[in-house]
């Protein structure tokens, strides 16, 4: 076979040997690398502000409740189908600069022309190339706080100026003061994750409308779990707002976090515009056949929305009950509490085998834990541990 077993430049050893000498603390790189501290003066300035990207507790637990996740994988014969036809490309080429044919059945899907879509190796991928598209140094983004961390990290990469806007004490929106600060501040992005992750709060229409309508700004309305969402999607603004974008993931509710797809879709004049910064050939040939699979059995989307709504609920009502614990009501596929001791909680959970999120560390949600609804098996164990609090 044709496997070549790189190695790397600058007296480099191979990853075994090279890990081996860092632990010894003997770094012998090559005589002109430079120490860590020279090092960092060469690097981005804002990386001194930005935490390396951790998920506390892992990504392995019998009950994994910490990521948004469906808890429902693929069934076994769509997985056959998808890797059949995956097994008749060629893998020796490369694809096309732009999934075309993802582009294509998810444009057909939505509805919309094909101009308006651009495909990307999973929302933060598209994250990043609107993100290079709007801003740079001296540019300010509109963010409500608190909302996904990637916004923050993003904005501070490329030296611009955050406009943070409260949520409401009960983590709504405060769309007057997003207004406001708008106008103001004279901000050139807005970005508004809606519903939000981590408050699981939404957005009306009208509200987005009106942001969008009033500020001379791009607005990226992130709609990651919009599945899940009792408010309409802002995908119908985009013909009559140029100034628009929906973000759109597959991880969610189509359950395929795993494979990486994510969408924006805009106007064809602004997406030609902020398709620029994409890296080519981000998405490879897998994740194109699987979305189109996965968007021709599209009911089995639909059925297990269905399932997670319905325990959403249930599990909401479960929790109004017990007094240790606020529950939030929520308009994603996972809910927030609030507990007395949020890192004793996620520790007792933890040890239960049910891994949590600890979001106590956003603005505003002290002492509050993320989890998404579950298997009904998950999350009766989830609710009953919460119930001996
Ligand atoms: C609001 C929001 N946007 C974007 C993403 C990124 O999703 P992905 O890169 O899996 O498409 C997430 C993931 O949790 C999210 O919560």
């Amino acid at each position: 076979m044709f496997f070549v077993n790189y190695l790397p430049c600058c007296g480099l050893q191979p990853a075994g040997h090279y890990q081996e000498t860092m632990i010894a603390g003997k770094n012998n790189i090559g005589e002109n690398c430079m120490m860590q501290s020279d090092m960092k003066m060469l690097l981005n300035p804002a990386l001194k502000e930005i935490a390396v990207y951790k998920v506390e507790g892992g990504q392995q637990a019998e009950i994994k409740l910490n990521q948004n996740e469906s808890p429902f994988d693929l069934p076994l014969w769509l997985k056959e189908e998808i890797l059949g036809e995956f097994q008749m490309e060629p893998w020796n080429r490369y694809p096309e600069i732009l999934p075309y044919r993802g582009m294509k059945a998810y444009a057909d899907f939505l509805g919309v022309p094909v101009e308006s879509v651009l495909m990307s190796n999973g929302s933060n991928e598209m994250l990043y190339t609107i993100f290079l598209a709007c801003l740079g140094p001296g540019r300010k983004v509109l963010i409500p706080e608190p909302s996904f961390s990637l916004y923050e990290k993003l904005a501070l990469l490329l030296q611009s100026k955050i406009v943070r806007v409260p949520m409401q004490p009960g983590l709504d929106f405060d769309t007057e003061a997003i207004l406001r600060s708008a106008r103001d501040e004279k901000v050139d992005f807005i970005v508004l994750s809606t519903p939000n992750n981590p408050t699981s709060k939404s957005l009306t229409l009208d509200d987005i409308r009106n942001i969008a309508g009033s500020a001379n700004a791009i607005v990226l309305v992130d709609e990651a779990y919009i599945e899940f969402s009792r408010e309409r999607s802002a995908l119908e603004l985009i013909r009559e707002m140029p100034n628009v974008i929906v973000l759109r993931t597959m991880s969610k509710a189509l359950a395929l976090a795993g494979i990486r797809i994510g969408f924006a879709v805009c106007n064809p004049a602004l997406m030609q515009e902020i398709a620029k910064p994409k890296i080519p050939f981000a998405s490879g040939r897998l994740a194109e056949i699987t979305l189109m699979r996965v968007l021709a059995n599209y009911s089995l989307v639909t059925d297990t929305v269905s399932y997670i709504l319905h325990q959403r609920e249930k599990v909401y009502q479960e929790l109004l009950s017990i007094d240790a614990v606020e529950v939030f009501a929520s308009d994603t596929n996972f809910l927030i509490i609030r507990v007395g001791d949020a890192s004793s909680v996620f520790r007792t959970l933890q040890h239960e085998g049910i891994l949590v999120r600890n979001v106590s560390g956003y603005t505003m949600m002290e002492n509050c834990l993320r989890f998404n609804v579950g298997l009904v098996e998950e999350n009766q164990r989830l609710v009953r541990k919460l119930g001996t609090l």
